[in-house]
């Protein structure tokens, strides 16, 4: 039932950073380098694209920078499917400028909101067009991808890191935007029984990036596999959130103390971007609140290349 297509190559890298954890306050900081294979969408875009026929059209919606979106229309075309995107605006920094100019490059359908208002109209335009571009009816592509099939994704990249670590660390650390990526790492530290806390740090709105939601894709995503036959049995209880709020002024609007984080970060050799990396990181600078030793950070965000 789940057969999954290849976009990245995994196990994804784990680190250790012993420099940055000294500048973080921390015994010991493995980084999770997701964004070597494309980034943290890719991980649910294998089961999310699989088995479509070909030629087909994926429609989704994200902001002008969004990895969600650029990461679709990139794994779309390298399976020679299409893709239509809705895209609404947010502020614009270094990183979500690059991400707009891929997307243009990418996706041969955008049509971008002139605020969040239009949005719906904008995507019932692109849902319209999507119908001409390619074969058959549209699929559509929750915003970040936040599917339980997506899920199961990131399940597999917690469970590679069971295999990676000899012994549980006391946190993972994971930007939240619509919580697929924390809902997956959840539910592999339950499978794996660590009593790890998932810390999953807040940088969009509430509406979109809460523990509720976060818990209820993975419950969906364990459900899923049991369904399809597959005993994956874990105690309700055992799979937890916390979520930690770093949006600031909103989703996409850099923080101070995601500035200081991104410099830190930098010094080290590890390049970091405001909307998501930036702000996750900066909850180590936020000592009594975030008190834990041996941590892993998700790196989530890859730099689109030409
Ligand atoms: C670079 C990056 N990191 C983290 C996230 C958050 O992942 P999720 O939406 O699964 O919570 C996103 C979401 O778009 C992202 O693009």
């Amino acid at each position: 039932m789940f057969a999954p297509c290849s976009l990245g190559q995994w196990p994804s890298p784990l680190e250790p950073h012993p420099g940055l954890a000294r500048a973080s306050g921390l015994q010991t900081l493995w980084l999770k380098r997701e964004d070597r294979s494309g980034g943290n969408k890719m991980r649910g875009l294998e089961f999310l694209l699989a088995g479509a026929p070909p030629r087909s059209v994926f429609v989704t919606i994200g902001g002008t920078g969004s990895s969600h979106c650029l990461a679709t229309a990139r794994a779309s075309r390298q399976l020679g499917h299409r893709t239509g995107l809705a895209l609404f605006p947010q502020p614009e920094t270094d990183a979500s400028r690059r991400i707009s100019d891929a997307i243009s490059d990418t996706s041969p359908l955008v049509m971008r909101a002139s605020s969040l208002v239009t949005l719906p109209w904008t995507v019932m335009r692109v849902w319209r067009a999507a119908h001409r571009l390619g074969a058959g009816t549209p699929r559509w592509i929750p915003g970040g991808g936040a599917d339980p099939r997506a899920v199961l994704g990131h399940l597999l990249a917690a469970l590679e890191l069971g295999t990676q670590l000899d012994s549980p660390p006391d946190a993972i650390v994971v930007p939240l935007g619509t919580g697929g990526t924390a809902a997956g790492i959840a539910l592999g530290v339950a499978w794996l029984g660590w009593s790890t806390e998932v810390i999953a740090v807040r940088v969009a709105p509430r509406i979109v990036a809460n523990r509720w939601r976060t818990l209820r894709l993975a419950r969906n995503a364990a459900a899923l596999l049991r369904r399809s036959g597959i005993e994956f049995n874990v105690p309700r209880a055992a799979i937890r959130v916390r979520v930690v709020d770093a949006a600031g002024a909103g989703y996409g609007h850099p923080t101070p103390e995601g500035a200081r984080a991104r410099a830190i970060a930098a010094h080290h050799g590890v390049e970091l971007e405001p909307t998501y990396g930036a702000k996750a990181f900066s909850i180590f600078l936020r000592r009594p609140d975030v008190n834990v030793q041996r941590a892993v950070f998700w790196h989530t965000f890859a730099w689109p290349r030409p």
